[in-house]
């Protein structure tokens, strides 16, 4: 018994227990070295080392679980080496909570147009002094062991969402090639959990090879990329359908890059545990609000004397508190609007998670979908 105990404790650093499913639909515990989180989950994209403009005890009262950093930029400034001499990125940051890191390939082909993807790894420019630098699934692995988070994510090749051609196939074999350089690197599978990434398009064909090669690792979770990236709905959720049908029952699924609540609400009952986004906190600094029924502009004129909070069903502090007269009179003029409205938008993200928790628990999840999709869609379109 304590052998095959210290085994598993061996091959991974990770619990994922199903609490209950609704057909495809699962609600999670997911245990992880530094927190146990409720799944479906959303996970706020912190870029420097921080959600702009929450602080971690503000992350924590809206109960986020899991928050991310990106290899790219953390290995930019102030630098892996850095953040291991001061205790890794928990102690830097002094988040208590998990924290998970991507890899740095995508953020690199996303914001930097002079990336250029070889067998070797991603190299691309340096934004600091301009020489040219090579991320290789080495070099992100050993600046993701530094950084210390509780999940790790394999260097992948990703491509825009809008390429065709054999540059997909490239994508996906490469993405396979390297996930066994990423798993040779990985020094420390103890302490922190390696994910693959799934590539291969919107071709069913390619996402299938991918899956399969992936599970056939044995990885402790699997995420779904190239998604969000500019296909149509319908090819978006076909290509989550088939991998969650495909991938194993027993590990935690993380869908990369989404999104929007409606994505969140589908993926879910598509059998996807995991999220992260920049949408919620980016579309609070430009003025918009998330709501049970779509958004609210605060920048409009019609809140200038509008007294009513937010979001009058929402119990977050901002709703609480101000009004949306207030904020449409902070909005774009003073960071305490976007930080207002960043914290009542993850608010309402973290809400959405754990509604989405208890509606499959309590055996009511198509009653709070639909309940979901009549409010978002009052008139069925
Ligand atoms: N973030 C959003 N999509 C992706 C993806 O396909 N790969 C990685 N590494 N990060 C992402
Ligand atoms: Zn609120």
């Amino acid at each position: 018994e304590n052998n095959r105990f210290e085994y598993i404790l061996l091959e991974m650093a990770l619990s994922f227990e199903i609490i209950a499913r609704f057909n495809r639909a699962r609600a999670a515990r997911l245990t992880l070295p530094h927190f146990t989180c409720q799944t479906p989950l959303f996970m706020p994209v912190g870029t420097q080392g921080t959600i702009k403009g929450l602080t971690n005890s503000q992350l924590e009262e809206i109960d986020c679980q899991i928050i991310l950093g990106n290899t790219y930029h953390l290995a930019l400034r102030p630098g892996a080496e850095l953040i291991d001499e001061l205790g890794g990125l928990h102690k830097f940051m002094n988040w208590k909570r998990a924290l998970l890191t991507d890899s740095g390939g995508f953020q690199m082909v996303s914001l930097l147009h002079l990336a250029d993807i070889t067998e070797d790894g991603v190299t691309f420019q340096s934004p600091v002094d301009g020489k040219p630098m090579l991320l290789t699934p080495e070099e992100s692995i050993r600046i993701q062991n530094k950084i210390g988070a509780d999940i790790i994510m394999a260097l992948d090749d990703v491509v825009k969402t809008t390429t065709v051609g054999p540059r997909i196939e490239e994508a996906m074999y490469r993405t396979l090639r390297w996930i066994d350089r990423c798993i040779a690197a990985h020094k420390r599978p103890n302490e922190q959990n390696l994910f693959g990434i799934v590539q291969g398009g919107i071709d069913p064909i390619l996402r299938d090879i991918c899956v399969k090669g992936l599970v056939d690792r044995n990885l402790p979770g699997y995420a779904i990329g190239g998604l969000a990236g500019g296909e149509d709905k319908d090819s978006f959720w076909r290509v989550v359908a088939q991998c969650t049908a495909i991938l194993p029952e027993d590990k935690p699924r993380y869908v990369m890059g989404v999104g929007y609540p409606l994505d969140i609400v589908v993926c879910s009952a598509l059998g996807a545990d995991l999220y992260d986004c920049v949408y919620p906190t980016r579309t609070a600094r430009f003025g918009t609000a998330l709501i049970p029924e779509g958004v609210l502009k605060l920048k409009h004129k019609a809140m200038a004397n509008d007294e009513r909070p937010i979001d009058t069903t929402c119990a977050c502090m901002v709703c609480k508190n101000y009004t949306r007269a207030y904020i449409h009179y902070l909005v774009m003029k003073n960071a305490m609007g976007s930080q207002l409205l960043s914290y009542h938008n993850l608010s309402y993200m973290m809400r959405l998670s754990r509604d989405l928790h208890a509606s499959i628990v309590q055996g009511r999840f198509p009653e709070f979908v639909q309940g979901f999709l009549r409010t978002q869609f009052p008139n069925g379109d």
